[in-house]
Order: structure tokens, then C-alpha cells, then sequence
């Protein structure tokens, strides 16, 4: 008798442990420690709304590099959108000096290889578990080195991701250096060439013998990108053209003006949809409106979207242009945001002067932009 009202005591402890850890603060980021094994080191955070969907969909949100969780989360609209949509976001954090992500080294380019991708997927596994998310509804979205990170969970973790969307990164593996966290200069240069078999293997060799279903992806990159060469959009083109089976060179719809003006759409058909921004650099918008459509937590993503861009991340994503180990020389200040980028909002660190003739206009309080 005794001993079972103490064994139940240690019960009800334990589940007033489990329910405090799912009771992270709502409708604002907040860190989580406890989502299991975690090998590389990434910290994770979290953004729950208020109104959570019942069996809520998931959107993991990578940042670039000298990026953090809260710069993306104050970045981008994902969050904001949340609100609206009743999904949960989840912002890894890098954990190396200068928050590039591990998109080189063997571990993280393999299936539960134990790298930055492991522990991100480790992060959806403990999600999915403590909020009853909808596991066929898990996306993925990052940009720049958190573009690369995207490509890389989608080949790595195929069986998690449904969708993802990619700002300005390289195929999957085209970082490949052997260590941990390098930069490999031949990729980011747009001198890594492949045919779309070789890189589709590459992709297949991140898991081998997996023969399910892959995340369908969008991809986008600028012409005028001077940090991950516009070789790049071609590269990861045909790269997942090879996955899937289309034919790079050949998509079945190309469409001006989409998804924004200045903008091209080449849709090669359900599973892979390219966008490019003629003169766009590596300070590129985000979609995110756009990005919720593709991912079919809003509208039909079978149609091309007509979404105006919502979101940039300026000066940081310019910070990409050293890599981590020449991180010294981008000064604050000076710099001005392309067409359609953010210039100003609460919370903004970035330019706030627009390349010319565009002039900086409110959106709201949380969001200026360049038109
Ligand atoms: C960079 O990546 C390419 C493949 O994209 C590879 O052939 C090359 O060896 C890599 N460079 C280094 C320094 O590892
Ligand atoms: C890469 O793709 C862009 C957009 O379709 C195209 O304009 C460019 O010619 C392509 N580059 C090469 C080398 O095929």
C-alpha cells in the first residue's frame, strides 16, 4: 500500500515533468533543451502560436550563416504566419563560431550519420511526439548556408520532409570537403558540374537502400549572386530533376514574373519547381506566403503561385560572402536592400536604405520593404 501510493507519487511527478516540458512559453521563440539525442551540438528552438492546428503541421527554418534562431525568426514571416495557420516552426541554431552549418563532413551527409543533420531531425522526431503534429505534414526551409542545410535534410531525412524550399544554397554534398563545418570554394564558386545522375547519386548515397517517398522541392536562387554562384540554381536543378526522374533543361512550364516581378518559374512538374531572380543577389527574398502554398498548408500547390515576396534578410546574408574563417571585413551601415527586400521593421538590423529607384514603404510595424 504504501509502497504503491509512493510508486504513483514518482508517477505523477514524472508526467508533471513530461507535461512542463511541453509547456514552452506560446506565441514567442523559445529554446528547447530536451528533444533527445543531439551529437553535433545544434540548439534548437521553438516557436509554438497560440491557436495550434489540431495535429499541426511543422516548418524547420535554417538560418545562414553569422545567423541566429531569433535573427530568422525575427527575419522571416514564418512565425508570424503560424499565428494565422496553427503550425510549429523550429529554428535550429548552429553551433559553430560563425553559424555556418556542418554541410561537408561525412556525418552530416548521411542518414543518421551523426552530424548538425542528425540532430535536426532529431528535433522534428521530439515535435511531432509533444505537440501530435501531423508527421506527413514536416517541411523544411533555410537560406543561403541554411539553403545548403535544406538540400542536405531533404536527401539525408527524405522519409521526414514532405516539401522544402531553398533560398540561394548548393546541391546536396557540392560542400563536401571530409571535416566538419568547411567551405569547399569549388561549389560556392559554381564550379562543381555534374551530370543529374551524379548528383541524384550523390543524393542517394546520403541513405542508401531508401526507396521511399522524397520531399518535393523548390528552388531558388538570384542571377547576379556573387556569394553561391547562380551555377548553383542550375546544379540543384539537376540534381533533383535526376531524383526524381525529369529531365533537366526541359520543364514543362516557364512562367515570367513568378514568383515577383523580374522573377522566372520553371516548373518541371509536381515533385520540382525552380525560381529565378534575374539580378537578385544573395540578399534574396523569402516567400514565405509562397513557401506555404508549395508546402500545402494554404492554397492549391499544384498551381504557381502569384504571392508578392514578404521577406529578406539583408545584411547578415551578405555576412555569407567571407566564409566563416574570413568573417571579419562586412561592416554595419552602409548597405542598401535590393527590389522587394526588407529595409526596416521592429527588431530589423538590416539595410534600411533601397537600392535605387525603389524607396523604402511600411508594410506594418514588424516589416518595411523595398518597392
Ligand atoms: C569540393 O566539392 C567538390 C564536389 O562538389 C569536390 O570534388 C572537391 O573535392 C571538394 N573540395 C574540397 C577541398 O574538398
Ligand atoms: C542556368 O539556369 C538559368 C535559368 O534557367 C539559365 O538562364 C542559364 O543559362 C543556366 N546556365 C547554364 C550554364 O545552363
Amino acid at each position: 500500500m504504501k509502497f504503491s501510493s509512493f510508486a504513483s507519487g514518482l508517477l505523477a511527478l514524472g508526467a508533471s515533468f513530461a507535461s512542463a516540458a511541453e509547456m514552452v512559453k506560446r506565441a514567442s521563440l523559445q529554446q528547447v533543451t530536451n528533444f533527445g539525442s543531439n551529437p553535433s551540438g545544434v540548439k534548437m528552438y521553438i516557436y509554438v502560436p497560440n491557436k495550434l492546428a489540431t495535429k499541426p503541421a511543422i516548418i524547420v527554418a535554417i538560418h545562414y550563416c553569422s545567423g541566429t534562431a531569433s535573427a530568422f525568426y525575427q527575419g522571416t514571416q514564418f512565425a508570424q504566419l503560424a499565428d494565422t495557420h496553427g503550425y510549429i516552426v523550429i529554428y535550429p541554431e548552429s553551433p559553430y563560431s560563425g553559424t555556418c552549418w556542418d554541410v561537408s563532413s561525412p556525418a552530416s551527409l548521411t542518414h543518421n550519420g551523426g552530424g548538425n543533420s542528425n540532430s535536426i531531425a532529431n528535433m522534428v522526431t521530439y515535435t511531432i511526439k509533444q505537440y501530435g503534429a501531423d508527421a506527413s505534414k514536416v517541411f523544411v526551409t533555410g537560406t543561403s548556408s541554411g539553403a545548403m542545410m535544406t538540400n542536405v535534410m531533404a536527401a539525408t531525412y527524405p522519409e521526414m520532409f514532405a516539401a522544402a524550399s531553398v533560398y540561394a544554397g548548393v546541391p546536396a554534398g557540392c560542400f563536401y570537403t571530409g571535416t566538419v563545418n568547411g567551405w569547399n570554394s569549388t561549389c560556392s564558386g559554381g564550379k562543381s558540374i555534374h551530370t543529374q545522375q551524379e548528383w541524384a547519386n550523390t543524393v542517394f548515397n546520403m541513405y542508401p537502400g531508401y526507396a521511399g517517398k522524397r520531399p518535393r522541392i523548390l528552388i531558388h536562387h538570384g542571377s547576379a549572386d556573387t556569394t553561391l554562384y547562380p551555377q548553383n540554381f542550375n546544379e540543384t536543378l539537376k540534381q533533383w530533376a535526376g531524383v526524381f526522374g525529369y529531365t533537366y533543361g526541359q520543364p514543362r512550364q516557364t512562367i515570367s514574373n513568378q514568383p515577383a516581378s523580374g522573377w522566372t518559374k520553371y516548373v518541371y512538374g509536381p515533385n520540382l519547381v525552380g525560381d529565378y531572380g534575374a539580378g537578385i543577389t544573395h540578399n534574396i527574398p523569402v516567400f514565405a506566403q509562397d513557401d506555404l502554398e508549395w508546402f500545402g498548408i494554404t492554397g492549391n500547390n499544384a498551381s504557381p503561385s502569384t504571392a508578392a515576396p514578404t521577406t529578406t534578410l539583408a545584411t547578415s546574408t551578405k555576412k555569407t560572402s567571407t566564409a566563416p574563417a574570413t568573417t571579419s571585413s562586412a561592416s554595419n551601415g552602409e548597405c542598401t536592400s535590393q527590389h522587394w527586400g526588407q529595409c526596416g521593421g521592429n527588431g530589423w538590423t538590416g539595410c534600411t536604405v533601397c537600392a535605387s529607384p525603389y524607396t523604402c514603404q511600411k508594410s506594418n510595424d514588424w516589416y518595411s520593404q523595398c518597392l
